[in-house]
Formats: C-alpha cells, sequence, structure tokens
C-alpha cells in the first residue's frame, strides 16, 4: 500500500492508453490523485479507462493528438470544466521509431519531432491557466537515456527528439520558477511496452537491450510509474530542471 502523497491533486497523463503513460496514470491514481488519461489510441485508452476506474479511481479519457494545438486547448479546457484545476501534467506520449539516417525520409523525422517536442512544448504552454488555478504544479517530461546518449544505430530522429525535451525542460523550468511550476524530465532505459516487445522478441535484438544493462533485465512500466509520481508529488519540492534516469545502471558505465 502506497502512501495517499497525491491527495486532492489532479493530473493530466497522456499518452496513457498503454506502456509506460498507462503505468504512470495507475501509479499517480494510487496515490490519491484524480485523472485525465488521454492518448490518440481511443480504443485502448477506453479500456484503460475501465481498469482505473475498477479501482475506484475519479478518471475521464479524452481522446488528444500531442502534436495538434486544438487539441491542447480543448483537452485543457475540457479538464477545467471536469475538474477545475491541474495540478500534474504528465508529458508522456512519444513514438519510438528507429530508421538509419541514409534511409529515413524527412516526414518520418517531422513526424518524430512533431510528437515528441511539440507536443511537449504545446503541453508546457496550454497547461499555463490550468496550473494557475492550482497555485502551480509540477510537469513531468518523458525524455530517454538516449536523449542525454545516442544509443543505437537508427536513432537519429528519436535521440534528437529526446535530447530536445531534455534542454526543453530546463528552459521552461527557468520559465515558470517564479510560478511556483515545477519542471522535471525522466529518461528510461529498456523497459518492457507494447511497442518495444518486438525487439525483446527478436533473437537478434534482445541481447543487445539486456547486454547493456548492468542489471541484466528489461525494466517495468510500473518502475517508471513510481519515479514520475514522485516527481508529481511534493516529496520532490526541490527539484526542478532535473534529468532523473530510469535505466538498471545503463548510464552508469
Ligand atoms: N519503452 C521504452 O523502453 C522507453 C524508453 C525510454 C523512453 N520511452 C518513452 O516513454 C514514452 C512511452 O513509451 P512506451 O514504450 O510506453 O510507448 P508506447 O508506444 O507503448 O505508448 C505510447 C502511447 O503514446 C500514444 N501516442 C502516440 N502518438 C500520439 C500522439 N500524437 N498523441 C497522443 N498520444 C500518442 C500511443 O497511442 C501510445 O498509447 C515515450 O515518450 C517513449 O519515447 C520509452
Amino acid at each position: 500500500m502506497v502512501s495517499k502523497v497525491l491527495d486532492g491533486k489532479v493530473a493530466l497523463v497522456t499518452g496513457a492508453a498503454q506502456g509506460i503513460g498507462e503505468a504512470i496514470a495507475m501509479a499517480i491514481a494510487d496515490r490519491g490523485a484524480r485523472i485525465v488519461a488521454s492518448d490518440i489510441n481511443v480504443e485502448r485508452g477506453e479500456a484503460m479507462l475501465s481498469s482505473l476506474r475498477s479501482r475506484g479511481v475519479e478518471a475521464h479519457f479524452l481522446r488528444h493528438d500531442v502534436s495538434s494545438e486544438p487539441d491542447w486547448i480543448a483537452v485543457v479546457a475540457e479538464t477545467m470544466r471536469l475538474f477545475g484545476k491541474v495540478d500534474v501534467l504528465v508529458n508522456n506520449a512519444g513514438l519510438i521509431e528507429v530508421c538509419h539516417i541514409d534511409d529515413m525520409p524527412v516526414e518520418q523525422f517531422d513526424r518524430v519531432m512533431n510528437v515528441n517536442v511539440r507536443g511537449v512544448f504545446l503541453g508546457c504552454k496550454h497547461i499555463w491557466p490550468a496550473m494557475k488555478a492550482a497555485g502551480g504544479g509540477s510537469i513531468i517530461n518523458m525524455s530517454s537515456v538516449t536523449g542525454i546518449i545516442a544509443s543505437s544505430d537508427g536513432s537519429a530522429a528519436y535521440s534528437t527528439s529526446k535530447g530536445a525535451v531534455r534542454l526543453l525542460t530546463k528552459a521552461v523550468a527557468r520559465d515558470y520558477i517564479d510560478r511556483n511550476i515545477r519542471v522535471n524530465s525522466v529518461h528510461p532505459g529498456g523497459i518492457r511496452t507494447p511497442t518495444v516487445e518486438p525487439f525483446l522478441a527478436d533473437p537478434d535484438t534482445a541481447p543487445a537491450v539486456i547486454g547493456r544493462t548492468p542489471m541484466k533485465r528489461i525494466g517495468l512500466p510500473g518502475e517508471v510509474g513510481a519515479v514520475v509520481a514522485f516527481l508529481a508529488s511534493d516529496e520532490s519540492s526541490y527539484m526542478t530542471g532535473s534529468e532523473v534516469v530510469v535505466d538498471g545502471g545503463w548510464l552508469a558505465v
């Protein structure tokens, strides 16, 4: 049983229909927050909402393309109508695409940047009135170890986008420093989610993923969720502009 450090808080989690985002929504809800889960995938989002509600959580699901500014305006407005404020924003939605730069169409690069960077920028921008209503808040942006190092072949677009999230986080932390809003980034290593599963099932790629992790295992989505819940709570009250690595020791060597 975890302590209810987020009692009374309202959290908006993007990309919450599956994987790490789903685990973040569960971890935050377990600690007492009310949840707005958003995602572009409505079918999976509705299924995830049912499991949140079955745990007795006050929660809603909204369709949301994070790369769309009109969608952000609508999602923040609807969250305000439902709950009157937002204390916690988790910019989790992201595209994981691997392609060697020689072969990468410029449209693919733009797509990754639009979701992974533009989406985070729009979230940090449009959440302000809702966090003002809460008297401040905590924003957590999902980066990656590949936002700190270029980890493997084919990560030009993904690493670029996650590196941008890392510095965008620090810039926004400074912009919001006088508004009682803390902004931190989280940098997972290899985490078992539906998108990563094919790489783990492939005998050519699985050994590389495990091999570069000193703990010699893949992380679980809940292990990222617990860290995000800590950053969401007042227990991390002196942290802003920080980059928090959750990687089984990957970057320690
Ligand atoms: N799984 C890992 O090993 C790993 C490692 C480091 C960082 N990350 C990051 O963690 C986050 C979640 O990763 P995951 O493995 O759970 O991915 P995932 O693909 O399993 O889930 C991502 C979710 O984001 C949603 N999404 C995609 N595009 C969207 C859009 N335009 N608007 C709204 N929602 C959209 C998808 O529908 C999906 O539900 C991503 O930002 C990813 O880059 C993952």
